[in-house]
Parts: C-alpha cells; structure tokens; sequence
C-alpha cells in the first residue's frame, strides 16, 4: 500500500459518522475506527463502513497475555480490516502471538501496527510512574525495534520520529504518525506535531488527521488539501 491520508472517525455513534461520511461523494478515504465507535457500536460499524468502500484501520490498541491476544486478532481478522495496531509494551511474544491469530488460513492478514509509547507519555511519567528509566527516544526505538523482530509492518509514532523510525527499522518499515495540523491551523491538545507537508518530507507512510479534517468547515476541502501536501 502506498502513502495515504486517514481519517480518525472519533465520533461517538454510528449515525454521527455517517453523517460525516456521507459528505464524501468522490474518492473514499481511509478512514480510521477507535476504542469509542467500536465499543458504541460493535462490528457492524466496519462491516458497514467497509461495504461503503471505505479501507479501514482498526486502533483497539490490544494489550494483554500472548494466548488472549492471539485470540482476540484471530476473531478480529474475520472483519477484513485493512490496518490494525496493539501495544508494543506487550512483549515480542504477544505481538508474534498476534501476528499468528491475525494471519488467515490463506495466509493472508491485514497490516499489524505496534503503539510505541503514547504521546501522552512523557519521559517524566515514564520514569516516575512505569520506572522505565531510559531516554523516551531510546524506548520508542527499541519498542519499534521489537514490533520489527516479532515480524510486525510498523509503528504508531510522531512525525518527526518517523525518520528516526526509518533509519533504525529500515524504510520498507512503516510508520503511521498522528499529531499532523496544517500549517497556522489549531494546534489543540497535540504537541509534536508538524504538517501533512512535513510529514511527507520525513518520511511518514500514513498520517492520521482527525480534527483538521472533522472540524474543518469544508471536511472534504480540508482532506483533499491533506491529499494534495502528502500524498500527489
Ligand atoms: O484530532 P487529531 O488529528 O488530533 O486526531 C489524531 C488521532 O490519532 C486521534 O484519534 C488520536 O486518538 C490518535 N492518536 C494520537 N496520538 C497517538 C496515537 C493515536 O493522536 N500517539
């Protein structure tokens, strides 16, 4: 898959996304389903979204022991998703075991993203609160470096980590960067960010634009402009 624009659909009911959607009237964007649409509505919201030819990456952020999560990817891997993540602070173990449930018996599997450390973990509360004790940087890397050894597609991280990502896990790597605004537009509460511009020039594979796009007064304008800075 090559470089694209997604969609963060947070929007709390099935009928709210629609709406939204709906406005959508030439190319289909990639559009991305959180914790909050997928606990309100259950699976039908990607059987839906998907027969509205939507592509779709399903962030549930898994986090458990190897033998649960591997079952809960195996159940996941029948909603044909085309993009899915866990937490990389799992351990190699649980993200082979979610490879394995994810791959289908045709061998086929959606994309398999690991979160490094969230971006609302600073290095403070790393070390105060988790104990970790390493530089932030040096965790991300060696997060993403596990996701690479366990056989995983990338990671979720920063922008301007996204380089940093490539250099160390290889460019074949990809890196799946949030905290994207236009230039001069409402920063709100992301703080390493940069613009879809930006992330092209560093590398990003895929951004994920939420509000910039879902608040914009013209949401197809603003992700057609998202369009044209990173990906034509
Ligand atoms: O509205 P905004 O563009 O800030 O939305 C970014 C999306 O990416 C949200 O769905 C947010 O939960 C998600 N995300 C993030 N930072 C991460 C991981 C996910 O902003 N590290």
């Amino acid at each position: 898959m090559g470089k694209d624009v997604i969609i963060a659909c947070d929007f709390a009911s099935a009928k709210d996304t629609f709406a939204f959607l709906d406005k959508f009237t030439g190319r289909k964007p990639f559009v991305k389903i959180g914790m909050e649409l997928f606990y309100a509505e259950g699976p039908s919201i990607v059987r839906e979204l998907k027969a509205r030819g939507h592509k779709i990456f399903l962030d549930l952020k898994l986090h458990d022991i190897p033998n649960t999560v591997k079952k809960s990817m195996a159940v996941l891997s029948h909603l044909d998703v085309d993009m899915t993540n866990l937490h990389a602070g799992g351990t190699v173990a649980m993200m082979e075991a979610a490879l394995e449930g994810l791959t289908r018996p045709d061998g086929t599997r959606p994309l398999l993203i690991a979160v490094t450390q969230l971006t609302s973990t600073s290095e403070e509360r790393m070390k105060e609160d988790l104990l970790i004790n390493e530089p932030i940087d040096k965790v991300v890397m060696h997060y993403a470096e596990n996701a690479k050894k366990a056989g995983l597609d990338g990671v979720v991280c920063s922008p301007l980590e996204a380089g940093k990502v490539h250099d160390v896990c290889g460019k074949g790597f990809l890196t799946v960067t949030p905290g994207v605004r236009f230039a001069g537009g409402d920063v709100g509460d992301q703080s390493r960010i940069t613009t879809p511009e930006g992330a092209k020039a560093i590398g990003s594979d895929y951004i994920v634009v939420g509000r910039p796009i879902t608040a914009a007064a013209d949401p197809v304008a603003a992700y057609e402009r998202c369009v044209a800075e990173f990906v034509d």
